[in-house]
C-alpha cells in the first residue's frame, strides 16, 4: 500500500514539476541534496524527526526530504517568468508576486489533495507544508503566516536553511553570487533569527559535503 501511495504521489508530483523553468529546477535539485545531508546528519545524531506521513525508516525520512526540497517552489508555476527572469532590481510588487509562490503552492496542490485516499494524503500534506512554510523565520518575521519556532514544520525548516544558501551561492538575475564560505557564515549568522539553531549547526556540519556534492553537480552541468 506504502508502495502503491509512493508510485501514484511521485506521479501527481513530477506532473507539476514538469513545469517548472530549467533555473528552478536546478535550484530544486540542489535544495533537494542539500536537505537530504541536513537530514541524515540529524538522524545520525538520534535527533527525533517529527512526520506524519507514516515513514517505517531513515531512509524512508531522507528521501521524503529530498522529495519535498525537489518540490518546494512548486508555487513558482503561478509567477509571471517576466519577474523571475527580470534582470534588474525587483519592485515592491514583483517581490510581493514572488512571495506569494507560497501561497500558490497550496491553491495548486490543495484541491488535489482532498482527492486523494486517506492514506496518500499524509505524504502530500506533508510536502504541501513545505511549499508553503519555508520561507517562514523562526524569529516568526517570515512570511506567508508569520508562523515561529516549532510552529514551522520540521521540513520547511531544513528547505529553509538549504534554500537560503543556494539562493546565496548561485548566480541569480538580480544579484552576484556569494562564495560558500560567505554564504557558510551568513547562514550562522541568522542561527536563532532566521533559522532553528539545531539545523543550522547540521549544516554547518555538512557544509564540506555539500561544497563537494555541489561543485561536482556544476561541473558536471557544463
Ligand atoms: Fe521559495
Ligand atoms: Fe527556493
Amino acid at each position: 500500500m506504502y508502495i502503491m501511495s509512493q508510485i501514484s504521489s511521485s506521479y501527481y508530483l513530477m506532473k507539476l514539476y514538469q513545469q517548472l523553468s530549467p533555473e528552478v529546477k536546478g535550484h530544486s535539485l540542489r535544495v533537494s541534496l542539500i536537505m537530504g545531508l541536513i537530514t541524515e546528519y540529524m538522524l545520525n545524531l538520534q535527533y527525533p524527526i517529527p512526520h506524519q506521513f507514516g515513514a517505517k525508516s531513515d531512509d524512508e525520512i531522507i528521501s521524503f526530504s529530498r522529495e519535498a526540497g525537489s518540490y518546494h517552489d512548486i508555487g513558482k508555476i503561478e509567477v509571471p517568468s517576466q519577474i523571475l527572469k527580470k534582470s534588474g532590481e525587483l519592485t515592491e510588487d514583483e517581490m510581493e508576486e514572488i512571495r506569494k509562490h507560497t501561497i500558490y503552492a497550496e491553491r495548486l496542490m490543495l484541491p488535489c489533495i482532498k482527492e486523494l485516499s486517506t492514506a496518500e494524503q499524509p505524504y502530500f500534506k506533508s510536502v504541501l507544508e513545505v511549499c508553503v512554510s519555508h520561507h517562514e523565520r523562526w524569529d516568526g518575521y517570515g512570511y506567508p503566516y508569520g508562523k515561529a519556532g516549532k510552529d514551522i514544520p520540521f521540513f520547511a525548516r531544513v528547505c529553509a536553511v538549504a534554500d537560503s544558501f543556494d539562493a546565496m551561492v548561485s548566480r541569480r538575475y538580480y544579484s552576484a553570487p556569494k562564495t560558500s564560505v560567505a554564504a557558510g557564515e551568513e547562514i550562522l549568522r541568522c542561527s536563532g533569527s532566521q533559522f532553528d539553531p539545531q539545523i543550522v549547526s547540521a549544516f554547518e556540519a555538512v557544509l564540506p559535503q555539500v561544497n563537494r556534492l555541489l561543485k561536482y553537480k556544476r561541473r558536471d552541468a557544463k
